[in-house]
């Protein structure tokens, strides 16, 4: 072998640098190591409903098990358009307007794939799902962040700074992330709030890209808005949504974009290069999802509610601060009165010691001492998983 002189080359992407392995994820393992109860990861640990795994038997027993349209399977599309149009009032074009990709994962990073440029930035608000950092990298991007302040009590709300908001916008800015009801902070985007926003898009001229996908976990009579039926917005938004959350199938790997039909042109190109399609058969059991009646949804949130009712008082009892979420199925908490350094040493202690799994809050921030005293539950569970993190949970002792 020739005398190697020089040092070998590390092979790795100087995009792979600039963000870590999902801690969410991470999260899940640690679970399993410890045998903890996971309020970590955002998944249900409770059926999926049987209509949907009826219609997926069914799929696969018809043999639609080959390469759906890569776009998605026009029984999806259509579906797609017409939920749509029943919930959001938004006639679209499932030929030119819809695609769906594999998870809204797959929506949101094909998306940016397809309208960003090198140098541009995108804003995103913060504490955010951590995705959308390294989605921005990957795509050439730079995320611009943008605070979202907790309440000073239980009940208030998160808000931002309309100015610190409008600072954010300029020149490169291509796009705005809205994730609305919010992971991780349970924040419904009000109509104002949104309306602010599209004023800053239309005068900067920016994309509004929004992931609606706990558009049906709501609480406390709070109601979901769709960035893109506001006046002006329908041009310039593309609204991501998918079957995980609503229908508890987050293993399907199903979800979409709707966006103009230039943008969904370009979209279509990057996502079948990407993954050329979404699994075939669980397409058309998302067709038969879509067509659930009005007293599905009401079921879900209520079962949401009741849960996230029920475990609340079990954290305040164990000595965390919650903040109260209006949707989505998310308490961010603040762990300031147990007396840890950070919130990474905190997990650490809970999932090892006290034997539950949840998330830390800096995984959702940009400057990790920002989420230093925040942990994140997750309540996708059944009461009796709830019930044995709340038994575990009066181990914790405060400083
Ligand atoms: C805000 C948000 N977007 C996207 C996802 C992932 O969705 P999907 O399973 O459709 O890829 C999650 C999962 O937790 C999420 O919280």
């Amino acid at each position: 072998m020739a005398n190697v002189v020089t040092q070998p080359k590390t092979f790795l992407s100087n995009k792979v640098d600039h963000f870590t392995e999902s801690v969410i994820r991470e999260m899940t393992r640690q679970a399993l190591l410890y045998g903890a109860v996971n309020l970590s990861q955002g998944f249900p640990d409770f059926p999926a409903p049987s209509e949907l795994k009826l219609a997926s038997h069914d799929a696969i027993a018809q043999d639609v098990n080959q390469y759906a349209i890569n776009w998605g399977s026009k029984k999806l599309r259509n579906a797609i358009a017409a939920h749509t149009q029943a919930r959001q009032g938004i006639r679209l074009d499932p030929e030119t307007e819809v695609t769906v990709c594999c998870g809204s994962t797959e929506a949101m990073i094909s998306t940016l794939l397809a309208v960003c440029n090198a140098g541009d930035e995108v804003i995103v608000f913060e504490p955010f799902y951590e995705n959308y950092g390294p989605d921005s990298v990957l795509s050439g991007a730079k995320p611009r962040f943008v605070k979202l302040r907790p309440p000073t009590t239980t009940e208030g709300e998160w808000t931002f700074d309309a100015q610190e908001l409008r600072a954010a916008f300029h020149d490169h800015t291509k796009a705005i992330i809205i994730n609305t009801p919010n992971n991780p902070t349970g924040k419904v985007f009000t109509r104002e709030e949104l309306e602010l926003i599209r004023d800053l898009c239309v005068e900067f001229n920016v994309l509004a890209i929004t992931d609606e996908i706990y558009e049906h976990i709501l609480y406390d009579g709070t109601e979901h808005i769709s960035m893109a039926t506001l006046d002006g917005m329908r041009e310039r938004t593309v609204t991501i949504n998918g079957l995980s959350k609503t229908y508890s199938v987050t293993g399907w790997r199903v979800g979409w974009t709707i966006a103009p039909a230039a943008i969904t042109n370009a979209i279509r190109k990057v996502h079948d290069f990407l993954t050329v399609g979404a699994p075939a058969p669980l397409q058309e059991a998302g067709a038969a999802a879509l067509t659930m009646p009005d007293s599905y949804y009401k079921k879900l949130a209520e079962g949401y509610r009741q849960r996230r009712d029920h475990l609340m008082p079990a954290l305040v009892e164990a000595g965390f601060r919650c903040f109260r979420p209006r949707g989505a199925y998310y308490v961010m908490t603040d762990i300031g009165a147990f007396g840890f350094a950070d919130d990474v040493s905190f997990t650490h202690h809970l999932v090892k010691d006290i034997g539950v799994a949840v998330v830390p809050g800096s995984s959702f921030y940009l400057d990790p001492a920002d989420g230093a005293q925040q942990v994140r539950f997750a309540f996708c569970k059944r009461p009796e998983t709830l019930d044995e993190a709340a038994e575990r949970l009066k181990k914790l002792r405060r400083a």
